[in-house]
């Protein structure tokens, strides 16, 4: 569903005109259209109704507190990797029970948070961190519901920063090693195994790295009740990529049933992680032409949006689509470098794009709802962009723009000497 539109030569999202969205909350602006998003999350369960599962939303592709309640009253679980998206998760109305908690490096406060919120799920990356949950739980007086993170080894045949099922990743533990280290976690008193857990990379546009996957995740469930470990929930991750330009990545509807048809007649819970796929596609950076400028070689565009705004350009050689809000004649367009502010080479927001520009114009920076804000930084002490979510006829400030004392508020100089 696409809900950033044109209307009387305007883009819009949903029936609210971006360039009315920059009059009122100025540039950057992260616009995100509600209803794009409720379709994601509606689409996305639509393929596992009537069948026992339950879709985490990867908090980190934005942990906006708005969306995350949109998600909760959805019936949404999350995918936290942190105490500060467990807090976020609990601060926007989500429900502790639908919570799985990822990620290589969980520290002792963040378990011992988790435990005290009673989440759904740990999903443990190592034996170390077993080891540790164990205590922490038992000193607790309490039983951590775990998973093992098991490493595959599929190729997710994505971008190798994004890719994290291969044997040489830091994440989860060796597929080989995986039955050990439950058998272990069963003689574990701190410890109660619930699930198997897999997650092999993120922007996967083809079915066939998930179904490998999974066809291997099931043979480590099997081998596991050969054991007398009966596994209650199969965790499958996150990792359907979207459409930035020309990919086709699969349709939900096709997942949810190869992943159903392999799972067949078993009675386990499946789990996802879905990020991206969830708000890729329901966000735009909005952003003004502040000068251009012409030399031998290029033509630069320099926008008021920049790398410490969206990332990805700069950090993955992204592409996101750049449309202009209200485009001019093609007939006098340029080819442009669309730049940023910060004095790096890699911030750019696009290369190469044809447009017909003057400064002043405003450039809707599309699929950047996933990535783009939660990633965001302060470098070259920029204030953050404003949030706004826009639901049919109304916009709604979801994030103020940061304030510039702000960003150095939490410093000090040294005392005279
Ligand atoms: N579950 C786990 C354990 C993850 O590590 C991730 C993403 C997800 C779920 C959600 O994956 P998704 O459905 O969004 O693909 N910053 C990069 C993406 C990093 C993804 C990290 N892990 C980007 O901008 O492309």
């Amino acid at each position: 569903m696409n809900s950033f539109i044109f209307k009387n030569d305007s883009l819009h999202a949903e029936n609210v005109a971006l360039n009315t969205i920059a009059d009122t909350f100025g540039t950057p602006c992260y616009v995100y259209s509600k209803s794009a998003l409720v379709h994601a999350f509606e689409s996305f369960s639509a393929g596992f109704k009537g069948s026992n599962h339950l879709v985490c939303f990867a908090v980190k592709a934005n942990p906006s507190l708005a969306i995350l309640n949109l998600f909760a009253k959805l019936g949404a679980g999350f995918d936290i990797v942190s105490g500060g998206e467990l807090a976020r998760v609990l601060a926007a109305g989500g429900d502790p029970k639908k919570i799985v908690f990822s990620g290589v490096g969980k520290t002792e406060a963040e378990m011992q948070a988790a435990l005290n919120a009673g989440i759904f799920c740990f999903n443990v990356e190592s034996a170390s961190e077993l080891i540790r949950l164990n205590k922490v739980a038992s000193d607790m007086g309490k039983v951590a519901p775990v998973s093992l993170r098991v490493n595959p080894n599929v190729d997710a045949k994505t971008h190798p920063y994004i890719s994290t099922g291969l044997k040489n990743n830091k994440f989860g533990v060796a597929y080989e090693d995986a039955l050990n280290i439950y058998l272990q976690a069963a003689a574990m008193p701190g410890i109660s195994i619930h699930g198997v857990d897999c997650h092999i990379g993120s922007q996967i546009t083809e079915l066939s790295p998930f179904l490998d996957a999974f066809d291997k995740v099931l043979l480590l469930v099997d081998a596991l009740e050969q054991h007398g470990i009966s596994i209650q929930h199969i965790d499958a991750g996150g990792g359907i990529g979207i459409c930035y330009s020309d990919e086709t990545p699969p349709e939900f509807t096709d997942y949810a049933a190869a992943m159903r048809a392999k799972l067949g007649n078993r009675n386990t819970k499946l789990v996802f992680e879905p990020g991206r796929a969830l708000v890729g596609n329901a966000g735009v950076l909005l952003t003004k032409v502040e000068y251009l400028k012409h030399t031998e070689s290029k033509n630069f565009a320099i926008v008021d949006a920049a790398m410490n705004d969206l990332m990805r350009p700069a950090l993955y050689d992204a592409y996101h689509d750049i449309k202009a809000v209200q485009p001019r004649n093609d007939a006098n367009a340029l080819t442009y470098e669309i730049v940023g502010p910060v004095c790096e080479s890699g911030d750019f927001l696009g290369h190469d794009r044809d447009l017909s520009l003057v400064e002043g114009d405003l450039l809707a920076i599309m699929s950047a709802g996933a990535y783009g804000m939660s990633m965001a930084s302060n470098y070259n002490t920029r204030p953050r962009a404003a949030e706004v979510m826009v639901d049919g006829d109304t916009c709604h400030l979801i994030r103020k723009r940061e304030e510039i004392a702000n960003l150095f508020a939490l410093e000090n100089i040294l005392p005279e000497t």
